[in-house]
């Protein structure tokens, strides 16, 4: 394999994939910054664009950033690098979730590693009634091991347990529209017109469910003109629960890559999915949403999955918008 130049068309293409990931709101809280004497890629939290309201914690900010590396990773190896991630590398520096260092080349592709990478372009947050077909158990299985290889965990419940869920989803959708300060945090991030490459259009929401039984989020609460009509979902979702062990902000970056390796892998298999993330926003909602007869476990995330149309894309900052220019062009920021 020929050596691989860390120069700025293969920075284009990497931090282009990685800002091809999901986050809160669309809100793309991440920045990088290239360390060229060492190879390594820095990816930063852009705290300006934090959600005070929805996420006091960080917690969904870090899940946002850790679906970034996830691709940042994927993108690595699909140009022939052997990346090695750090996660918080830097106790001193907590605004530094990760490094990627980028020295080594791979003599093999990962297996895989081909599909993942074109999934990253086809990936979108599908918010429409989905047909209901079922998904098949070996497809569900490869979902499963995606999250076991980011150390968390992919729970499949049953129509019970899900039942639960989503009403624990529908009481944190009830708080998200009547709590001022969350409802107009949304609101502020979506966009009708032609405007900063960040948030959410219009054109990517979906219907509110006729039956009132899968609680998507009803992001335009205050601004009924922004609503589409009800529409009639499928009566059997397959939600799925991600989880990890313990809840420290090192996991909730892993759940950020277990998420997008989940997302992107039922992308190869034509399975679309949006995610309902509001009991998550509210402690006691989160902590109910727990099997405990299953042992300890910390519930990251619902995802509902299944088949419908590939959805829209959203915008991104460009590559150069998030690229630290003073770093990038090898001058370092000590003092010379
Ligand atoms: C931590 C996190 C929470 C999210 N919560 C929700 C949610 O509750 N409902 C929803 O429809 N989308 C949710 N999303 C999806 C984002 O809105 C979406 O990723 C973003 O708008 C970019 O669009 P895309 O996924 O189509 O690229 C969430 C994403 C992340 C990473």
């Amino acid at each position: 394999m020929p050596t691989l130049a860390l120069d700025a068309v293969a920075l284009e293409k990497l931090v282009s994939a990685a800002v091809a990931a999901p986050s809160i709101h669309n809100t793309q809280p991440w920045h990088f910054r290239l360390q060229p004497e060492t190879s390594v890629l820095e990816v930063r939290a852009a705290r300006e664009r934090a959600l005070p309201a929805a996420d006091p914690q960080g917690r969904a900010m870090h899940i946002s950033v850790g679906a970034a590396v996830l691709n940042l990773r994927v993108a690595a190896r699909h140009l022939g690098w052997a990346p090695e991630v750090r996660l918080l590398p830097d106790p001193a520096d907590p605004d530094l979730f990760a490094t990627v260092r980028l020295d080594e080349t791979s003599p093999v592709r990962a297996p895989g590693t081909e599909g993942l990478y074109d999934a990253i372009w086809r990936r979108h947050s599908v918010r429409t009634p989905f047909t209901g077909a079922p998904i098949p158990a070996d497809v569900l299985d490869g979902l499963v091991t995606a999250a076991r290889a980011e150390e968390a965990t992919l729970r499949l419940p049953g129509a019970e347990e899900t039942a639960r869920l989503l009403e624990l989803t529908a009481e944190a959708e009830r708080r998200n529209t009547t709590d001022p300060a969350q409802r107009t945090e949304s609101r502020n991030w979506i966009r009708s017109g032609d405007v900063p490459p960040y948030g959410i259009p219009v054109r990517a929401l979906g219907p509110q469910d006729r039956e009132g039984r899968l609680p998507v989020r009803d992001f335009a609460a205050i601004r009924p003109v922004d609503h589409q009509p009800a529409a009639t979902f499928e009566s059997e979702p397959r939600i799925a629960v991600l989880t990890t062990a313990l809840d420290r902000p090192e996991d909730w970056l892993r759940t950020g890559l277990a998420l997008e390796h989940v997302l992107l892998e039922a992308t190869v298999h034509g399975v679309r999915a949006s995610l309902l993330h509001q009991a998550m926003e509210w402690p006691e909602l989160r902590w109910a949403a727990r099997e405990p007869h299953l042992g300890p476990e910390c519930v990251q995330f619902l995802i509902r999955l299944g088949y419908g149309p590939e959805g829209r894309a959203t915008p991104r900052l460009a590559a150069a918008d998030v690229l630290d220019p003073e770093r990038n062009l090898g001058q370092g920021d000590s003092p010379q």
